[in-house]
This record gives structure tokens, sequence and C-alpha cells, in this order.
């Protein structure tokens, strides 16, 4: 699953031990697996081996360039939806033919900057873009290929603001637009558009919504067919969940596989993946220090040094993830993040620790019931609400887990707080990625 397993009671990341980086580096810090990453990338393309698929990782959900090498290094191409992360896809060695470059609103220097890098091809959203890349296409000479983003109008069942294939959507055509579109623009000779993109929310924990949303997308593919026009790809977005609790249920890169391929298989059609979440969301802890302890009325909170503005998600959609201290007594440590030490000590149902995992807010013998919350002046900086918890005390090192993903890059500024440090590490190996921003970052750019 992940290389985040308890050895002596300690929380490693791979060979090392949480606690010595956090000691150095500092709290907040994310911390990144690499062999995590690795195995992740490796699970979807050998799940999808059979559609020699070319697979983009998602930069959005985790963009530090280290990271992004080494999924490079495994062969990944990146899909961008912006200037920036187009820049850094290049900047961590992506080859620009494996780059596909989506999004709504892509300006025209970013279209240019995409055109100057010879991009695999460009996801386009509406008939105003189309447009526009074709008049920028005409002005440099250049022949671009192009992917008509199709919203099949399928509910992924995933919160209302990650539900992107939905008909009243903001993202895509919807399928009987796409006729037209081709209609209109499927024989254009600067922009080839070749390709049908769908990405219909993330997560999406069940295979059902991709079958719903290929099945419609295949037969608008053959009425294309038939009207003459040739669809040689279908990017299939990203999407594929993660695992964010101890008892949740998602599927594995090899479920997924099992649904879309009968679909794909013997159509010769090329197939491009955008997966961010289930790659990059397990490779990730974000490690915090507890500040204080504070009892108001019947509630107990727990004061950490992290807060909304370095993960956002519990705040914006209500997100869960899992906290656990970096060092425990043997019976809090979750059987499932138990390393080979642990497994020796008595087993976790004989001491009873079995109920700790599933933290549903309900504490087993000796564990507290707490809302952990952040620094920020705000109600709504909290990271968990009603969460049962072993003992904790001040200077005590927490692990917000699966923060790899939509963790670190929708951090912020919020009250002047400096962003978190990132940290890789990679076997007994770590370094930092990215230096915690001093004060002097902060005001950088700002002009008396
Ligand atoms: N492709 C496209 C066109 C996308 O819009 C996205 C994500 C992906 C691929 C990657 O999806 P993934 O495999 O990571 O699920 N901030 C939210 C998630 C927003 C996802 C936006 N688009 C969160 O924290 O849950």
């Amino acid at each position: 699953m992940d290389h985040f397993v308890y050895h002596d009671g300690r929380l490693m990341c791979e060979d090392v031990a949480v606690e010595n980086i956090a000691a150095k580096v500092g709290t907040p810090l994310y911390l990144y697996s690499a062999n995590t990453l690795r195995s992740h990338y490796r699970r979807i393309a050998e799940a999808f081996a059979e559609l020699n698929p070319t697979i983009c990782f998602s930069v959005k959900s985790c963009q530090n360039l280290s990271v992004c090498r080494v999924l490079q290094a495994e062969g990944s191409g990146f899909d961008v939806v912006s200037g920036g992360e187009l820049f850094r896809a290049l900047q961590a060695g992506g080859e620009p033919e494996k780059i596909v470059f989506a999004g709504v609103g892509k300006s025209d220097a970013e279209i240019m900057q995409a055109m100057t890098s010879r991009i695999g091809y460009f996801n386009v959203e509406s008939e105003a873009e189309m447009e526009n890349l074709i008049r920028l296409a005409r002005q440099q000479g250049q022949v671009v290929r192009a992917a008509l983003r199709v919203n099949p109008d399928v509910d992924p069942r995933t919160h209302r603001y990650t539900s992107t294939g939905k008909k009243e959507s903001k993202f895509g055509v919807d399928l009987e637009r796409a006729r037209r579109f081709f209609d209109t623009y499927g024989r254009t000779d600067a922009v080839r558009l070749c390709g049908i993109h769908l990405h219909i929310g993330s997560p999406v924990n069940s295979v059902e919504p991709y079958v719903a949303a290929l099945t419609r997308t295949l037969e608008l593919i053959d009425q294309l067919a038939t009207a003459g026009f040739r669809v040689e790809m279908v990017d299939i977005g990203g999407g594929f969940g993660a695992y964010y609790d101890n008892d949740q249920q998602v599927p594995v890169a090899a479920e997924y596989a099992r649904a879309i391929i009968p679909l794909l298989r013997g159509r010769g059609l090329q197939v491009v993946l955008e997966p961010g979440r289930s790659i990059s969301a397990n490779a990730g802890i974000l490690l915090t220090r507890v500040q204080y302890l504070k009892q108001s009325g019947e509630k107990q909170f727990v004061i950490i040094d992290a807060a909304m503005n370095d993960l956002i998600r519990p705040a914006l959609y209500e997100a869960y993830h899992h906290i656990w201290p970096a060092k425990v007594e043997e019976h809090f440590i979750p059987n499932h993040r138990r390393g080979l030490l642990s497994h020796s000590a008595a087993p976790a149902e004989a001491s009873g620790a079995g109920k700790c995992q599933t933290d549903f807010g309900v504490p087993a013998e000796g564990m507290i019931l707490a809302d952990v919350v952040g620094p920020v002046c705000e109600s709504g900086d909290f990271l968990a609400k009603g969460r049962a918890l072993p003992p904790v005390q001040a200077g005590d090192l927490l692990a917000v887990f699966t923060a790899g993903a939509y963790g670190f890059v929708m951090s912020s500024n919020y009250n002047s707080r400096p962003r978190a440090a990132e940290v890789l590490v990679d076997g007994s190996m770590w370094r930092v990625v990215r230096r915690r921003e001093s004060y002097a970052d902060l005001i950088r750019g700002e002009v008396d």
C-alpha cells in the first residue's frame, strides 16, 4: 500500500524514522516516499499494460520537481493545466510529446508556450478555445494535435466541488455538441482534432462511473467514425481513488483496469491516463507538532502547528485524513501499519488495539476524543473533528496521512504563515526538496 509503517512504535518512512527528519527540518513538514510513488505508478502501468497506455501524471496533485523526476524516471508523461505546470514538467525532464495540456481558460501566452515546447496535444474544452487555438497555430505556421474534452453526463458520486463530468459542469462539451464540434472543426488544417478526452471527477471511488462514461464516449467515437472522423486516441483522465481511512474500501488499479480494458480492447485507440491522487496521495504525509492542549467546555482541542493554509482539504471538502502520533505504544499501532519488528509483538486483537483502528469518534480504552485544529484565525481551521487519538502531549509529533495529493500544492501563506518544507525519502536516503519558506519569502515581490 505505502511505505509508512511503525517499527518499535516509531513511524518510519521507508528506512528512516520520521521523527529524525522532523527534528532536523522542523514542522510542519511534507514527507514523500519515492518508493511509494514508484510502486503506485507501476501498479497502474502493469494493470493497464494490455492497452499500452501513455501515463501522464497529473502535476496538479503534487508538483514538486523531485517528485515529478521520480515519475519521469519511471517513464511517466505529465498532465498539466497551466503554463506554470508546463514549465515544471519540462524542468523535471518531461518529454514534451508526453505532455498533455487541459484547462478551460488557457491564455494566448500559455498556448504559445505549449506550442513552442511541442507538447503532445491540447485538451480543448470549448468552441471559443478551439477558434483561438486554430488562430494561434496558423499564426505560428504550426500543426498541433488536439483532443476534445467531452462531458458524458455521469455522476461520479464524489464531492460536488470535485465532480466534473456532469452536463452542467464548466468542463468540456456535452456529447451532442461534440458531434457538431467535429463537423465544424474536424477537418481543420492547423489543428488536428484526433482525440477525445474525459475526466469525470476526483476521486471516483467505484468503477461504474468510468464504465458508463466510457460506454457513452465510445458510442460517440463510433458515430464520428460513421461520419468520417477518425478518433485515434482516448484520454480517460484521472480520478482513481486513494486510501484515506483505515477501513476505507477503494478499488485498486487492477480493478479499474478490469472494468475499463474490455471496453477499449481491440479498438486500436491510443489510450492516455492522467492519474494524480492514486499515485501521490498515499506517498505523502504531513508532519506536525502538538503545540497546546486545550479544554473548552466538553471539548478537547489538540492545537497543532499545521493549519488550513498547509492542508485545506478538511476545511474545503470536509475531507477525512487519518491522523496518528509518530511515536505510539505498541498496542496503539494500527494493524496495517505494523512493520516487521512490530509484527513480532503481541497481536493487536489480544491487546484490544483492534478498536483503535476504527477511529470514528469512539475512543477505545485510554484514548482521547479531540478536535485537531491549527493556529489560523478561522473556525474552519481544523484537520480533524471529534477524532479518537492515543493520548498526546505538547511537543508530540503527529502524522497526517494520505497528504501527498492536493496537500502542499493547495497550501497558501494565509495569516502570513511561511509554507512548509518538503522532504523526499528514498530508502535510507532523504533530502529537503523544498526549503521551508522564510519571512523574507513572505514579502518577496511586494513593492513599497
Ligand atoms: N485530469 C484532469 C483533467 C483533472 O482535472 C484532474 C484533477 C486529474 C486528471 C487528476 O485527478 P486525480 O487522479 O488526482 O483524481 N483538490 C481536489 C481534487 C481536484 C482534482 C482536480 N482535477 C482534492 O483535494 O480532492
